[in-house]
């Protein structure tokens, strides 16, 4: 058996007594094309991986839950032709041992046998309507079940998106998924240390970009989480900003938003330091503003907080010392009050982290904002983005600034998993080298 076979099959088990009745079918993702004969590098589905373990593509997870719970994994059978070609595959007999499954099938067996495994039952739950093709193939098996009604089978009559209760577990992460988060925190902690050491002017974007994926690869780390954003000057107010492709210019701020994923999860961090080494008095002013805001956010959480308190706090802080700057002009109340601070600060103070960047969890419950309780993991990346504008003061014209890190909700408070020089006291030593 795979080490961690067995906390995957608890994590079944919790979603068959969680559901109580009825079959829940999860996929795996596609592989995707991207030019003719080769592929983008494969990574499976997070809902799917979160159940199994398993990376293969082509598998399906099924439970069924109720008086007679059963695991059920469909995957490629063993192909030595292929395996010379693409690799290693456990096949299902292994697969059943190695992943602590009850059953399992080739994966070109599913419409023969998912069906049956649907008769009687009176809910199926899959993730509806994010992938057009898989919506159809599970309505196939529907209308197959439904097909042998005048034998006195019943298809199930209820469907139910998966989410509802994957979602929910997803969303408070065990000691086995802190610890692979804390790794991530790490190689993507040293990178940006790594990257801050090696800027200068001159360099280009990509040359730093490169610098933080040789790290995360280094590292252990299987992939950037998301495309690494490396923004130097105006370039740090486009917030999404993926060319990475001009040169450093002295006097100019660099922001980077790069992180790794390890064993599937992910961090997220953000970093802007000067290429030069030092922070000129309004990009000072500027940065000591943001870091006051994230200072103020991550002081919100802890266990009973609401998913809003940060954002409210960091949006305080931001616009009371806007005002101060004499970026904004009137009462800091009827600024917030207008959403007038969303001129610099447009986005959200952050979101659940986890296997996917952005990850599962709903940030409201019953229409209120959801409580924060111990294994919650969270963003906190305030910002300001500064325009060039006439009634702006020319000092701050295209200041970028984001400083994001990584905190996990504990008993009494919140951990901070993500720990790149942060103040510019640390940036400056640690670029002085
Ligand atoms: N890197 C994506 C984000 O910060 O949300
Ligand atoms: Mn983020
Ligand atoms: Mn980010």
């Amino acid at each position: 058996m795979q080490p961690d076979a067995a906390i995957y099959r608890a994590r079944r088990e919790r979603v068959i007594a969680e559901m109580g009745e009825g079959v829940m079918v999860i996929a795996t993702a596609s592989e995707v094309p991207r030019n003719r004969d080769t592929h983008y590098p494969y990574r499976h589905d997070s809902y799917f991986y979160w159940l199994t373990g398993f990376t293969e593509p082509e598998a399906v997870v099924v439970l069924v839950a109720g008086s007679a719970p059963r695991h059920i994994l469909f995957c490629r059978e063993r192909n030595e032709e292929r395996e010379i070609w693409d690799g290693f595959r456990y096949g299902p007999a292994a697969a059943r041992e190695a992943f602590a499954f009850d059953e399992t099938f080739a994966f070109d067996a599913l419409d023969a046998e998912l069906p049956k495994y649907l008769e009687n039952q009176p809910q199926l739950a899959y993730i509806i309507g994010r992938d057009m093709a898989w919506d159809t193939q599970v309505m196939g098996w529907l209308n197959a079940v439904r097909a042998k009604a005048r034998s006195g089978v019943q298809a199930p009559v209820r469907l139910v998106d998966a989410r509802v209760w994957l979602d929910e577990m997803r969303l408070v992460k065990d000691d086995h998924e802190l610890a692979l988060m804390r790794r991530a925190a790490e190689i993507s902690t040293r990178a940006h240390g790594i990257a801050m050491r090696a800027t200068r002017p001159g360099r280009h974007e990509y040359e730093i970009e490169a610098e933080m994926l040789c790290a995360f690869r280094s590292g252990g780390a299987a992939a950037p989480a998301y495309t690494s954003i490396v923004a130097s000057g105006a370039n740090a107010c486009v917030l999404h900003y993926v060319f990475n492709d001009r040169p450093l210019a002295d006097g100019d701020l660099l922001l980077i938003d790069a992180a790794a994923e390890f064993g599937s999860y992910a961090a997220d961090i953000t970093r802007t330091f000067p290429v030069n080494g030092r922070f000129s008095a309004a990009q000072r002013d500027v940065y000591e503003l943001v870091l006051a805001a994230q200072t103020a956010a991550i002081a919100t959480v802890r266990p009973g907080a609401l998913w809003n308190d940060p954002h409210e706090a960091a949006v305080r802080v931001l616009t009371a010392g806007m005002v101060d700057l004499g970026l904004l002009h009137g009462a800091v109340d009827d600024l917030i009050e207008s959403g007038a601070y969303q001129r610099f600060y447009m986005h959200r103070t952050g979101h659940w982290l986890g296997m996917d960047v952005h990850d599962a969890g709903d940030y409201k419950v019953h229409g209120a904002w959801r409580p924060f309780v111990p294994g919650m993991t969270l963003t906190v990346e305030p910002g300001l983005y500064i325009r060039a504008a006439d009634d702006v003061p020319a000092a701050f014209h295209n200041i970028g600034i984001r400083i994001e890190d990584d905190v996990v909700v504990t008993a009494d408070g919140c951990e901070v998993l993500t720990t790149p020089p942060r103040t510019v006291a640390e940036i400056e030593a640690w670029m002085r080298g």
